[in-house]
Formats: C-alpha cells, structure tokens, sequence
C-alpha cells in the first residue's frame, strides 16, 4: 500500500467512526504542528535506559521473586496456536512483547482488575487474561485500530475465544477509553501501556493511569525509548524504575 493511499484510507476509516472524530483532530495537529513530539528526548532516554537495563528474567526475578521459565512450558499449547493464527491473519500488526513480564505482574499482585492501552493482535491481553482467568478477573483494554487496513475485526485475533468472558475491549482513542474504562472500574492491580507513543500522548495517560494503579500494583509501559516521557514521568514523581532491555527496546517497570 503506498503511503497516499495508507493515508486516505486512514482519513476514510475516520470519516466513518463519529465515536473517533475527536482522536482524528488530534492527529491531525500530532502531524502537523507537533511533529519533533515522538522522539523528544529520545537520546537522553537511550542512554539511561541501556545503563540501568536488565533482562526480562532479572526483572521478573528481582521485583516478583518468581521464576519466569514455567509460562513457556506450560502455555506451550495456546502459544503455539496464537502464532499460528498471527500468520493466518490477513493485517499486519505488531508482534508479541515481554509476555512474562505481563502475565507474571499478574500473578504477584493476585490481579483481579488490569487495564492496558494498546491491543493489536491481542499478545498482550493474551498475558494478562491466562493469569486473570485463574481469578475471574477482568481485563479492560483500550485500543484503536488499524484503520488504513480495516483492522477493527482483528483487534484481539490471537486471544482464544474462551479467554474473552473476562475481557471487556473500548474501541476508542484512549482519550475516551480511558474515562469509559474508569468509571465502570477505579482501581486497577496492573496497567500495561502500548498505545500512543508521541511524548504528549504517553504524558497523559501515565498521569491518569497512575492514579488508578493500586499501591503494590505494577505499572508497565512499552517502548520507552521512543522519547522520554516515561524517564521524565518517574523523575517528576519520584518513582525509582527499573528498565528491562527487550528485543533491542526497553520497557519501564516499577510497582506502586
Ligand atoms: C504496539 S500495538 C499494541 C500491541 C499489543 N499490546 C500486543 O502486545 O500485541 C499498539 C496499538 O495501539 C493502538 N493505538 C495507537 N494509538 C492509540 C490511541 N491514541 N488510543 C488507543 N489505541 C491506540 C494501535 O492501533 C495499535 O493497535
């Protein structure tokens, strides 16, 4: 697809969804007039990013006290299949992330309530969902989709359907997923971000998810390389974080 027809295509899936005019008029001004927004402070970042990362395994090791080789093992079965079914899917998307991080937070916080912004495939949701099913717990995701690809029936594709009674998915921008997501539920045991990436972006969702995060709850965010609003975040509120180095990109973890 070249990049004038991703473009107008995007611009007609917006035409067609009322419910995200108010995200098309941000974007419209993120690619305009705020374009140096998604790397501002990316090289600051980088550098205190690799000085203080870790492996996934050390993370999980050192903030939960747990072991992150069972999950592979015993979810070898509905991994496997979920590959399967990103490789049947006819749009593309992202690929899976630090699943152990995810779906051990978890379980070291006996969640019962996990929001996370960012959705695609589904890998993600897939983490939380195996651990909270255990509980009957809930996931709240928010997510827009693909619109350029008619993305928006394969928002979740890799979750198995009878993972999907304990998840409940806004399809909005999370500007108006969010507040949906917080009046049906307040206090969340584990956020996972990886939605908007522009500095601006990241800035307010952190603030509002924060106070939703319960004390001993885990906050995650993904690629906090892009810019450093994740590094400027923890210092502005005194949050000692720890930087796991995953895949060539890093990731912010703390608990609450
Ligand atoms: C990197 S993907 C998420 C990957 C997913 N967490 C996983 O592990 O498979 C980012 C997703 O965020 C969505 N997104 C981007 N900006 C958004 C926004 N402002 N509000 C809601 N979703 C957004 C994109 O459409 C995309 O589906």
């Amino acid at each position: 697809m070249s990049e004038i027809t991703r473009v107008l295509k995007t611009f007609i899936g917006y035409l067609k969804r009322p419910d995200l005019y108010p995200e098309l008029g941000r974007k419209i001004i993120k690619n305009t007039v705020n374009r140096g927004n998604a790397f501002k402070g990316k090289e600051k970042t980088n550098s205190w990013a690799a000085e203080k990362s870790v492996s996934q395994k050390e993370a999980v090791s050192k903030l939960f006290g747990l072991d992150m080789e069972a999950f592979r093992i015993e979810y070898q079965d509905i991994l496997t299949n979920s590959a399967q079914k990103e490789t049947e899917c006819p749009v593309k998307m992202g690929g899976p992330g630090a699943l152990e991080l995810i779906y051990y937070a978890c379980e070291f916080t006996n969640a019962k309530h996990v929001v996370e912004t960012g959705v695609a495939y589904g890998w993600s949701s897939l983490a939380s969902l195996l651990s909270l099913t255990k509980r009957e717990g809930t996931l709240y995701s928010s997510d827009m989709p693909y619109l350029a690809q008619d993305g928006d029936q394969y928002v979740g594709y890799v979750v198995p359907e009878k993972l999907k009674k304990n998840w409940k998915l806004f399809r909005f921008a999370d500007k108006e997923s969010l507040p949906k997501i917080f009046a049906e539920n307040s206090v969340f045991d584990v956020l996972h971000y990886d939605s908007d990436k522009s500095y601006n972006g990241r800035m307010w969702a952190y603030g509002e998810l924060y106070q939703h995060v319960r004390k001993g709850g885990v906050f995650i965010s993904d690629d906090i390389g892009d810019n450093s609003a994740y590094q400027d975040f923890c210092e502005k509120n005194n949050i000692e974080t720890t930087v796991v180095e995953y895949e060539g990109k890093y990731i912010g973890v703390f608990i609450k």
